[in-house]
């Protein structure tokens, strides 16, 4: 897996939106792995720059995200759903139809997983899957564990992912504790893969995702297998990996 370190978020976000603009110079109907957090916040901002400013255009693209908390609908305001409306389908105009997403509210989720799973498979692969990490080394939110699921699952959040995320919930609310995310099958199957890490409480994951074992213990360590994925990283969350 190779790795690139930047001096800025604004950098890492340039790097990141040109290979947006590569998979959409190659095929305007690419398909695109989404993620959510703040990780990947800049890059969309960029992208929406580009539209504006460069005539990007993202009219022919299908997108798949990575995960949606159980129990929100898609017009929560934490919901990972409503993250994406705001920060990029909005802003960069792609269709309705080619947006694709768990929803954390369906009756079994069980079906809902294996609707996904096969909504993916028959439009994709994805061609450019975007990627966050989690402290504990979680991608998507396939949690450390034994053993790693392969296909979309739900999942019961690790207690650290759970207070990692309150940031984001107004204070009294609570972090739901189960989330429908991609397996690592499903991520893994993507042609290419970008993942973005700043700051320093990402460097331990880092640092096992690239030096350590290729383990359960580290789910992001398994991006070491994938043929094309790069870690975009600043100098906080690389910091381990010059001892
Ligand atoms: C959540 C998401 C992940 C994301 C991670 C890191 O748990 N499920 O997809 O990568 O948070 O978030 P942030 O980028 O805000 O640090």
């Amino acid at each position: 897996m190779e790795y690139k370190i930047f001096k800025t978020k604004e950098e890492i976000a340039i790097c990141a939106a040109d290979f947006f603009c590569d998979a959409l110079a190659k095929n305007p109907k690419t398909v695109l792995g989404l993620a959510t957090g703040s990780s990947p916040i800049h890059t969309y901002k960029e992208l929406a720059r580009r539209v504006t400013d460069d005539g990007l255009d993202f009219s022919g693209v299908s997108t798949f995200n990575l995960d949606e908390y159980c129990g929100l609908d898609g017009s929560h305001h934490q919901s990972y759903r409503y993250f994406m409306e705001e920060n990029l389908f909005k802003k960069v105009g792609i269709l309705p139809e080619n947006v694709h997403f768990l929803d954390g509210k369906a009756k079994n989720f069980d079906v809902e997983c294996t609707r996904f799973e096969n909504e993916l498979r028959s439009i994709g692969p994805v061609d450019l899957q975007l990627l966050g990490i989690g402290r504990n080394g979680h991608i998507g939110f396939n949690e450390p564990a034994e053993k790693l699921h392969s296909a979309c699952f739900r999942v019961e959040l690790a207690p650290e992912t759970i207070k990692a995320n309150q940031r984001f919930f107004a204070p009294g609310e609570e972090v739901p504790r189960s989330a429908l995310t991609m397996g690592m099958g499903t991520i893994l199957s993507a042609k290419k893969i970008v993942l973005i890490a700043t700051g320093e409480s990402k460097a331990q994951a880092i640092a096992h995702m690239l030096k350590g074992e290729i383990s359960g213990q580290c789910p992001a360590s398994f991006l070491r297998t994938h043929r094309d994925a790069i870690a975009l990283l600043d100098e906080a969350a690389a910091r381990n990996l010059m001892q």
